[in-house]
């Protein structure tokens, strides 16, 4: 029984799936710390980071012909349909080498999700889910700093509303399945971290 997702696996897809990779989606506000906490995770656990914001933003300055399509929605705070992103996460994997991966901000909705599923075949292991308030989700994207576009009140809000409407259903998703591991993200830096690597830490080492 051929479907439109499996002749795309077929296409694009084989060497990837088979590859069965450990994937951790990495999900929260915008704001929440996930680009700073995956930092840590990389140099501590040996994953790939890919971040779907980040790899969307560089596809927009390469010049490519969902140049404009992509800017557009980033300043509005739309999502980018998943053929456009999963294309970029699935190049990542594969010129990557590595078969652990983190990948950052994505599922975003409903549609990225189930279409990922469908293309790559790939479960992740679980979800890691940055919980933080929105008061301080806006303080720190107002003083991030890296010129980015879409780091203006206007445009804050829009990507807060976009978050309550069309992500926490995907982590909810997830939660239905036991698959979300929840942080704490309000807190420093490295109290955020001492969670997290107590969530990557295989079990047998925790004593040591
Ligand atoms: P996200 O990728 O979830 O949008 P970032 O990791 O880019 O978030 O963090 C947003 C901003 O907040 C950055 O300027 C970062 O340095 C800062 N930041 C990240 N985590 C914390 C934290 N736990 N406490 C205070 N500031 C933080
Ligand atoms: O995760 P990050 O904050 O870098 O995402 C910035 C923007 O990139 C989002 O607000 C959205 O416009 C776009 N994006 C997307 N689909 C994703 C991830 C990010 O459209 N899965
Ligand atoms: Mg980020």
């Amino acid at each position: 029984m051929g479907t439109v997702g499996d002749a795309a696996n077929k296409d694009t897809n084989g060497s990837l799936a088979e590859k069965k990779p450990t994937v951790v989606f990495v999900l929260g506000g915008p704001g929440s710390g996930k680009g700073t906490q995956c930092a840590n995770i990389v140099q501590h656990f040996g994953f790939t980071h890919l971040s779907a914001g980040d790899l969307l933003r560089a596809e927009q300055k390469s010049g490519s012909e969902n140049g404009t399509m992509i800017q557009n929605m980033i300043k509005e705070g739309k999502i980018v349909p998943s053929e456009v992103t999963i294309k970029l996460l699935q190049k990542a994997m594969e010129e990557s080498g590595n078969d652990k991966f983190l990948i950052d901000g994505f599922p975003r909705n409903e549609e990225n999700r189930a279409a990922f599923e469908t293309v790559t075949q790939i479960e992740p292991a679980f979800v890691l889910f940055f919980d933080c308030s929105e008061e301080e989700m806006e303080r720190r994207l107002l003083s991030r700093n890296e010129g980015r576009e879409d780091d203006n009140i206007e445009t804050i809000r829009k990507r807060f509303k976009v978050f309550l409407e069309s992500s926490l259903p995907v982590i909810q998703h997830y939660e239905s399945r036991g698959k979300v591991r929840k942080i704490d993200a309000g807190r420093p830096i490295e109290e955020v971290f001492e969670s997290v690597k107590a969530i990557f830490t295989p079990k047998n080492e925790k004593a040591e």
